[in-house]
């Protein structure tokens, strides 16, 4: 089938502005649109600059803005957009070139929930590593289907206007270790996230789950934590 790709392009090293350019080829309904970008740098413009490394929905490098909806770029075939297809860079962080932007703020306050495990009790004598029930795993184990993509925090309208926001992605991995039964930092990455830059700030605008290419359910996530605030419970 035929298709139209139009892309956002900007290079501040040469345009004065950003623009659009577009391009027209042959393409199977099942290629991706990862497929597309690659085919556009290789037969009509090198220069074009994007994120990509797995190219499975692993690494979560290649989020973009899919005919208006952010997306893993290497997760969306033809046929589930249609020939016509815009792709722009996610919105609410800087771009540097074309469809990248700048992913420093992003990962800023995702540092900020303090994103990793926090225990320094000893073990019991008679134990060689924290054991947990399998019910205990399954309270967090939505959250940890995390990779970081940004896909949630820069389709939420809180994040557009408020840079300080923690955004969705850095509440979700808070929430992973929040929940977990070993690690002793509960309190402490709940008191961050009482700040003003934190969950409060979320208006369940839903975006971040509509968006999110792990399915995590983002809101479901930010709604415990409130309630753990409220309540002091983590169960
Ligand atoms: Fe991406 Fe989902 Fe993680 Fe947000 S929660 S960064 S959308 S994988
Ligand atoms: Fe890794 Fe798409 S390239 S998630």
């Amino acid at each position: 089938m035929q298709v139209t790709l139009k892309i956002f392009r900007y290079n501040p090293e040469v345009d004065k502005k950003i623009h659009y350019e577009t391009y027209n080829f042959e393409a199977q309904e099942t290629d991706r649109i990862l497929d597309l970008l690659e085919h556009v740098k290789g037969y009509f413009d090198g220069t074009l600059s994007f994120r990509r490394s797995c190219a499975h929905g692993v690494c979560g490098s290649d989020a973009m803005r899919i005919n208006g909806r952010n997306m893993l770029a290497c997760k969306v075939l033809v046929r589930d957009v249609g020939g016509q297809i815009t792709i722009e860079p996610l919105l609410g962080l800087k771009i540097q070139k074309d469809l990248i932007v700048d992913m420093e703020p992003f990962f800023d306050n995702y540092k900020k929930v303090l994103p990793w495990f926090i225990n320094d009790s000893p073990l019991p004598a008679d134990e060689r590593e924290r054991l947990q029930s399998p019910q205990q795993r399954a309270r967090f184990d939505d959250t940890t289907k995390c990779i970081l993509c940004a896909a949630c925090t820069t389709s939420c309208p809180t994040f557009w206007a408020n840079d300080d926001y923690l955004g969705p992605a850095a509440i979700v991995t808070a929430h992973r270790f929040i929940y977990d039964s070993r690690d002793e930092a509960a309190a402490e990455r709940l008191h961050i996230l009482s700040e003003t830059s934190g969950v409060a700030r979320c208006h369940t605008a839903y975006n971040c789950t509509l968006a999110c290419p792990r399915e995590i359910e983002i809101t479901r996530a930010i709604g415990e934590l409130k309630m753990s605030m409220i309540t002091g419970k983590l169960d």
